[in-house]
């Protein structure tokens, strides 16, 4: 069992179901959740947890309002993160040239902070007719072992 803290950025609200979604099946995986709808980096638990951040993109590839300061904190932080592990679900629309760009901004930071990112970084586009917290669900599933 692992302790899992679920990071959440989102301006419209459909980053939060995937993350419940994620939630629900790491609940019943075993592990235990703690899901961050306004992150501040300081009070999420980081020594020996896995982040998993669930993120949209928004503006020209800009991180939404909510985890704006999340990540201007993490950028500046010199707190050691190597027990830190991580893995990112981004979810974007790739009709923009910056395709998921918070998530992969905020994949690679968290790499240069020293932290082990677990699984490659999972992008949802929702141009295509997908159900995103289903394909998140799935994605899980098929992860398990790395979990
Ligand atoms: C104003 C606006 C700007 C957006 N910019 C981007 C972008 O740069 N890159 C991207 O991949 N998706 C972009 N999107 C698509 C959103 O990331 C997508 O609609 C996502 O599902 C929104 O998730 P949320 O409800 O959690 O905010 C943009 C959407 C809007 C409305």
């Amino acid at each position: 069992m692992s302790s899992f803290q679920i990071i959440v950025g989102s301006m419209l609200g459909g980053s939060e179901y995937v993350a419940e979604a994620c939630e629900e099946t790491l609940i019943a995986m075993g592990h235990e959740v703690t899901l961050h709808f306004q992150p501040e980096f300081e009070q999420i638990l980081s020594e020996n947890q896995t982040w998993l951040i669930c993120t949209s993109t928004h503006g020209a590839g800009d991180f939404p309002d909510n985890i704006q300061s999340f990540v201007t904190d993490l950028e500046n932080s010199n707190k050691d993160l190597s027990s830190l592990k991580f893995f990112t679900i981004g979810i974007g629309d790739s009709s923009y040239d910056t395709f998921c760009y918070a998530a992969k901004n905020l994949n690679k930071l968290l790499i240069t902070k020293g932290c082990v990112e677990i699984i490659p970084l999972k992008t949802l586009d929702m141009s295509a007719d997908i159900d995103p917290e289903e394909r998140s669900q799935a994605w899980l599933n098929k992860n398990n072992d790395l979990l």
